[in-house]
């Protein structure tokens, strides 16, 4: 028996209608596991760590807290004290205040001491020892990082230049505290970076 031409119409009409709600129903009507699993995954420590390692390299962390060793083709991160700052006894040596109230801004050869209108000031340590991060909370971090402030201390003096806080204010808490979890993972390296504005005569 054909079908006569109502029968058809209201056929289609509820196949349509059918396919309508299968669609619109579809991911309310997902088992539980399954919407679960659409939702990101906490991240993984190690690639934490690996994204760290990542924005150190590119926000260039290394060009002023790393001493360098001199190679041919110029001067590289000192792999035996990655980020520890500038070294201890490497003081400004017979610096002229003068020259700065000149208008010049100078630098020791590691990139890591700094001479301006500012004063001197020496890079700090970033590694996990006592004498670097070793004390540091991630609150901390944050707080130096967005704020500029010495040891991520509320009332603490503001960073000197040419600490570039102003831009690394700018990073996600994410990316900031990745770089945290980076540095922990150093190896410690005990060095007490000289005292801003300090230098020797001799
Ligand atoms: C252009 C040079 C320069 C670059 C690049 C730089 N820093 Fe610094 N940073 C400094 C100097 C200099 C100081 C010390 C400032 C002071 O004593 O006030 C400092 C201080 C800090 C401090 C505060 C330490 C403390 O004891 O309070 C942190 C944290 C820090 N830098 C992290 C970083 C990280 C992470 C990067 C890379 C993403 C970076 N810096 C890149 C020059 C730099």
């Amino acid at each position: 028996m054909k079908p006569n031409q109502n029968q058809l119409v209201t056929g289609i009409a509820i196949l349509v209608f059918s396919l309508i709600v299968l669609a619109c129903n579809r991911p309310v009507n997902n088992p539980p596991e399954e919407r679960l699993m659409s939702t990101p995954p906490p991240p993984d420590p190690k690639t934490v760590i690996e994204r760290g390692k990542y924005l150190v390299n590119i926000g260039l962390c290394h060009d002023c807290h790393s001493p360098k060793v001199f190679t041919d083709q110029g001067p590289e991160p000192d792999g035996t004290r990655l980020l520890s700052g500038n070294p201890a006894d490497m003081l400004f040596k017979n610096f002229d205040p003068a020259l700065v109230n000149e208008g010049l801004v100078l630098m020791n050869p590691h990139f890591t001491a700094f001479a301006g209108p500012w004063g001197v000031s020496y890079a700090a340590n970033l590694t996990p020892d006592a004498t670097g991060l070793g004390s540091w909370n991630e609150e901390n971090f944050l707080r130096a990082m967005r704020e500029g402030k010495y040891k991520g201390l509320t009332n603490s003096r503001d960073l000197l230049p040419p600490m570039p806080w102003h831009y690394y204010r700018l990073m996600s808490d994410e990316d900031i505290l990745a770089i945290f979890a980076y540095l922990k993972t150093l190896k410690p390296v005990r060095n007490i970076v000289p005292a801003p504005g300090s230098f020797t005569a001799g």
